[in-house]
């Protein structure tokens, strides 16, 4: 179970929200020192409609989930209106600075993109079928991709969107993050199919092709045939994931089968 810090602790742990590191659909995320000298990441969340006891329950299964390439949560903060929830800290930053490369940011290898896409991969699968209860995430976009200090990928933001419904309508929810690009179309339109884990493999799917197409450029005079097959492999699973059809989609087992083998 993660341990309840009051809002003071938090308060002293973040210099008084000095350090900001972005702001996004649930709140605003400050960097923080624990007296134990750990940095983490504290969230601090907005208003919900859920009650004390509802957010304390969810806490306590998001924090019952343990994998390496899915973000632990160590502590969270309820006090009345005041709530928080306090993850480790992810030195490297989320995914979108190294795919959408910027000026000035070290561009990945191929095998490295690879490398992450399949962590990914594999904390979205324990999300659908690893734990006691099958968590869909719905929001899975390179923002929601953490990466540590050996850029080991660990997927965050899980177990949010039931919690803290940002609206009722899904088009607002879209409107108000701006990543209509990840989003299953079947979250849009009511013909399609029902919602389901496949929601989440369509947005992996357009989260691999982005990775597969954000790459450093090659050297036309070196031999990059392994670069190229890897490449070739990222797209055909993520043409795999984004079918218009979920019932057509491949399960994230599936996917993490397909990426570590031979297409
Ligand atoms: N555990 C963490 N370690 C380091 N940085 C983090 C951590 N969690 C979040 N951040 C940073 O804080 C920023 C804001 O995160 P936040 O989750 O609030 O917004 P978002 O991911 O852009 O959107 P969403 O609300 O859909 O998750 C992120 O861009 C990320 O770089
Ligand atoms: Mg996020």
């Amino acid at each position: 179970m993660p341990i309840r810090y009051s809002y003071s602790e938090i308060k002293k742990s973040t210099k008084g929200f000095k350090d900001k590191l972005g702001e996004g659909g649930y709140g605003t995320v400050y960097k923080g020192k624990l007296q134990s000298g750990l940095l983490v990441a504290i969230k601090m969340l907005g208003k919900s409609k859920a009650n004390g006891q509802e957010f304390i329950s969810k806490v306590a299964t998001i924090g019952r989930i343990h994998h390496t390439n899915v973000v632990q949560l160590i502590g969270f903060c309820a006090e009345g209106p005041k709530r928080a929830l306090i993850y480790e800290f992810m030195p490297n930053g989320s995914l979108e600075k190294y795919i959408f490369s910027q000026d000035g940011s070290i561009p990945l290898s191929i095998e490295k993109i690879y490398e992450i896409s399949l962590g990914v991969a594999r904390g979205i699968e324990y999300l659908h079928q690893g734990c006691d209860m099958q968590i869909l995430h719905f929001d899975i976009k390179p923002h929601n991709i953490l990466l540590d200090e050996n850029f080991i990928p660990k997927v965050s933001d899980f177990g949010l969107a039931k919690l803290y419904p940002t609206n009722d309508t899904i088009v607002s929810l879209t409107a108000a993050r701006g990543t209509l690009g990840y989003i299953a179309p079947e979250l849009f339109y009511k013909n399609i199919g029902s919602i389901s884990y496949k929601a989440d493999v369509y947005s992996f799917g357009m989260l691999l092709m982005e990775m597969a197409g954000r790459r450093k450029n090659l050297n036309a005079f070196a031999d990059h045939s392994k670069e190229k097959k890897t490449v070739q492999k990222m797209i055909i699973v993520a043409l795999w994931c984004i079918q218009m059809k979920p019932s057509d989609r491949p399960s994230m087992n599936k996917v993490v089968e397909m990426l570590e083998g031979e297409v």
